[in-house]
């Protein structure tokens, strides 16, 4: 996708370097973060500089390479898994990650030699990367088919191209439909606390030139009551066996008012975000963040034109911070993946085809 005008990705991996868009500067700058070993890889997952379910299962991906190109060919083994461990506890929900850093670690490992170990790692997890892409290309292209002429659709959090590798899940559809020349318009809830609507599908619809408004996360219910959405499509960040999904805090309450309205609502994710070895969502382990997160905003001081942060809450005031719900599979239309829109039940996710990297 487009950051003014030229195609970007949201990770790459340069030399044994790992680069990431910095996602909290966003809107206001776009720059690169560069990760020079494993351990800066995870700390980028844990800060959120890179977030969303794809893109943190790529950058794990990426992390896991960068470990083989510097591990030591004696304790090449033993360094591998201690960077696993490492990725694996930057954040517990999107099962992405944990797909991501086993299939890099079974193919390096699987290799005969340390060197060719490390050519394995760098392949698995571009082979990551580009599946990610190419996977959220695909549900752009299913997913399109529910956007007609006019079309009025509403989203939570991001699950666009900075949520991925390139394209995004749930904004991938509303992409490919305008592409095609089709009017849509997106209604873009801020999604507190970090307001990843707000500050990134804002963005990336602002640049792909798609008609959108930012809404407070409140008046969607509002909304619907009056007939303004039509459509609502979401990301995951893990799927249970069942159909369950978890995604962005705010999600289930999005969910209530679709069905109370009649309004359909589908998840928008590749496989790689199904996790088989869940039975439902009861099992999804939920983050909690720091009540900082609730606090505090992040924005751009439009008095001295730089970042700043303000507090919007009495000190003394205790916070929670759940990062995610789950929305039972009972209240989604269907799941939109990339090899076709399925309901969200046992028998059709199990009858999908499992993704290799
Ligand atoms: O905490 P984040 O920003 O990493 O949350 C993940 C998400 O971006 C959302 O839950 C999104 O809707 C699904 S992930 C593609």
């Amino acid at each position: 996708m487009n950051i003014h005008g030229t195609h970007t990705r949201t990770v790459w991996l340069e030399g044994h370097h790992v680069c990431m868009i910095d996602q909290p500067l966003l809107p206001h700058q776009v720059e690169t973060h560069r990760c020079l070993a494993w351990e800066q890889t995870a700390d980028a997952i844990r800060d959120m500089r890179i977030r969303g379910a794809g893109a943190i299962g790529a950058t794990a991906g990426y992390g896991m390479a960068q470990a083989a190109l510097m591990a030591r060919d004696a304790y090449f083994r033993g360094d591998l898994q201690l960077a696993a461990d490492g990725l694996r506890h930057t954040r517990p929900t999107a099962q992405n990650l944990f797909w991501a850093i086993d299939q890099v670690l079974s193919a390096a490992l699987g290799a005969a030699t340390p060197s060719e170990g490390r050519l394995a790692a760098v392949a698995a997890a571009e082979a990551i990367a580009d599946g990610d892409a190419r996977a959220c290309r695909l549900i752009g292209q299913h997913g399109a088919h529910l956007i007609a002429d006019g079309t009025r659709v509403a989203t939570h959090c991001n699950a666009g191209w900075l949520a991925f590798v390139d394209w995004g899940s749930a904004l991938s559809p509303i992409y490919t439909a305008h592409r095609a020349g089709r009017k849509v318009h997106v209604w873009v809830d801020e999604t507190r606390p970090r307001r990843q609507g707000a500050r990134l599908t804002a963005f990336e619809l602002g640049q792909e030139g798609v008609p959108h408004q930012v809404i407070p996360d409140v008046a969607l219910g509002h909304l619907m009551a009056n007939g303004q959405v039509d459509l609502v499509i979401v990301g995951a960040d893990r799927i249970a066996a069942n159909g369950d999904v978890a995604n962005k805090i705010g999600t289930y309450m999005v969910a209530l008012a679709a069905q109370a309205h009649g309004v359909p609502m589908y998840v928008a994710a590749p496989t790689t975000t199904i996790d088989p070895d869940c039975p439902d969502g009861s099992h999804i382990p939920i983050e909690h963040r720091s009540p900082d997160e609730v606090h505090l905003v992040d924005g751009w001081s439009i008095d001295h034109q730089s970042p700043c942060t303000v507090r919007t809450t009495p000190q003394g005031s205790p916070a929670l911070n759940p990062a995610f719900d789950v929305t039972p599979a009972h209240l989604l239309a269907g799941i939109i993946t990339e090899h076709g829109i399925v309901q969200a039940t046992a028998s059709a996710l199990a009858a999908l085809p499992r993704p290799t990297a």
